[in-house]
């Protein structure tokens, strides 16, 4: 097991400009897509953490050919995996690689690491079974590892039960070669990447008021540059407000839907963030700039969770110190994420200071002004290392980051960016 050590705050806060790693929720779907349609895809810019390398093997193992950016497929090269896919610690892995191989007709074994393992499926396992596809696994299909026998798919017309993006690309996934139209309807809205690559890569899909219609299509290669990942980019903005002296840049940001609420929920709190779009794709795309400043606290909540989930724990950092209370809210599928993250960022930020309650629908962080440092522990969930290492940087005194290893689920060079900018060398 390794550990990261901190020292407390930097002498003159974060300085420069850093490029995250490449979208992971997109870099998961183009790899799939690339995989699924004939002819050579070229996919720019993903990144170098293990989940979406259990995805590029995957992929791999049925029959596509990744040779550096340039992915071949099509159905003519795809065929049964040998053996079962290995999805590592990725939960966004296993439920659109399950909707995936629902489409073809051969089995596919699907397993992952121990958190995985204790993950819910049903939530994919029955649409994917009412389109027709045998869905089995630990605890009558709950729980992986999956074993799911797809092929001769008919369409449905679902609505989701969890504001979900995986489940709904898990559906739309399968749907790809199903009979008929498949519809999704979803009350909250999601991250959209699944419905926006799929019409780049020329199928009949239709959105509308949170109607996703999708009918068998024709799919054509597509050339993408992934850009960088809002949840990444999460931890060096936050690390920038709180962490005195600081003034950074976070460059090429994917900003598009459902996926920037946590610059909202910033501004809520007076952070001093600015949003600059960039580049060819400036739409969804933009180098964000944030610089050290006074928070006040702010309520999180209702429709806009779905949109910044994975960035609560980095949230709730930032209110530890944030004058006043903060309350998120209606966020209980944080408990059901890598880790129960709503247990574990209690204790662990308290372990370094904080007051941080837990609520079965999600936390009530005091904000305190500062935070003291300490021991704590990642839990093996990344996410958690990150948000833990970001609060290391505004505490008074050292703090060790137990568990650091699984940082490398998503963002392998994070302590290497974290040096370069306490350092001022980016
Ligand atoms: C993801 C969707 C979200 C998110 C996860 C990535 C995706 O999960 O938390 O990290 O790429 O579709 P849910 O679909 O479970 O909300």
């Amino acid at each position: 097991m390794s550990w990261l050590d901190i020292d407390g705050a930097p002498p003159h806060g974060l300085q420069g400009r850093v490029r995250v790693p490449g979208d992971k929720s997109i870099a998961h779907r183009a790899l799939l897509l690339a995989a699924r349609v004939p002819g050579i895809s070229v996919v720019r810019g993903l990144p170098n953490g293990q989940d979406v390398a259990h995805t590029a093997s995957a992929i791999t193992a049925m029959g596509a050919l990744i040779d550096g950016e340039r992915v071949s497929g099509g159905q003519g090269r795809l065929h049964e995996p040998l053996s079962p896919l290995d999805v590592g610690n990725s939960g966004t892995g296993i439920r659109l690689l399950a909707g995936y191989v629902a489409a073809f007709p051969w089995l596919t074994i699907l397993v992952g690491d121990a958190s995985v393992t204790g993950r819910p499926m049903d939530r994919i396992r029955d649409p994917l079974r009412l389109m027709g596809a045998t869905v089995d696994g630990r605890h009558g299909g709950r729980y992986p590892p999956l074993v799911i026998r797809g092929g001769d798919l008919c369409g449905i017309d679902y609505r989701l039960p969890v504001a979900s993006a995986q489940v709904k690309s898990a559906v739309l996934l399968a749907g790809l070669s199903a009979d008929g139209e498949t519809v999704v309807r979803e009350s909250v809205p999601t991250r959209a990447h699944t419905e926006e690559m799929l019409a780049a890569c020329g199928a009949d899909i239709t959105v509308a008021d949170g109607v996703v219609r999708l009918r068998h299509s024709l799919l054509c290669p597509f050339e993408l540059d992934v850009p960088g990942d809002p949840s990444q980019a999460a931890f060096w903005v936050v690390a920038a407000c709180i962490t005195p002296g600081s003034d950074l840049i976070v460059e090429r940001v994917y900003v598009g839907p459902a996926r920037a609420g946590f610059l909202d929920v910033l501004a809520r709190m007076g952070a001093d963030v600015t949003v600059e779009p960039v580049g060819p794709e400036a739409d969804h795309t933009a180098d964000i700039q944030a610089r050290s400043g006074p928070l006040v606290a702010t309520d999180v909540g209702g429709a806009e969770v779905p949109g910044l989930i994975d960035e609560i724990p980095a949230l709730a950092v930032a209110a530890s110190v944030a004058e006043g209370t903060t309350v998120f809210r209606d966020a209980a599928e944080l408990a059901v994420k890598e880790t129960d993250r709503i247990a574990v960022m209690s204790s662990e930020l308290s372990a370094m200071g904080g007051r941080v309650e837990p609520h079965p629908d999600g936390l009530v962080v005091q904000g305190i002004g500062s935070l003291r440092g300490g021991a704590a522990r990642s839990h093996g969930d990344h996410r958690v290392g990150m948000a833990l290492a970001v609060a290391g940087l505004a505490a008074s005194g050292p703090s060790r980051i137990d568990g650091w290893e699984a940082v490398a689920t998503s963002y392998p060079d994070f302590e290497a960016d974290l040096r370069s900018l306490t350092e001022g060398r980016s």
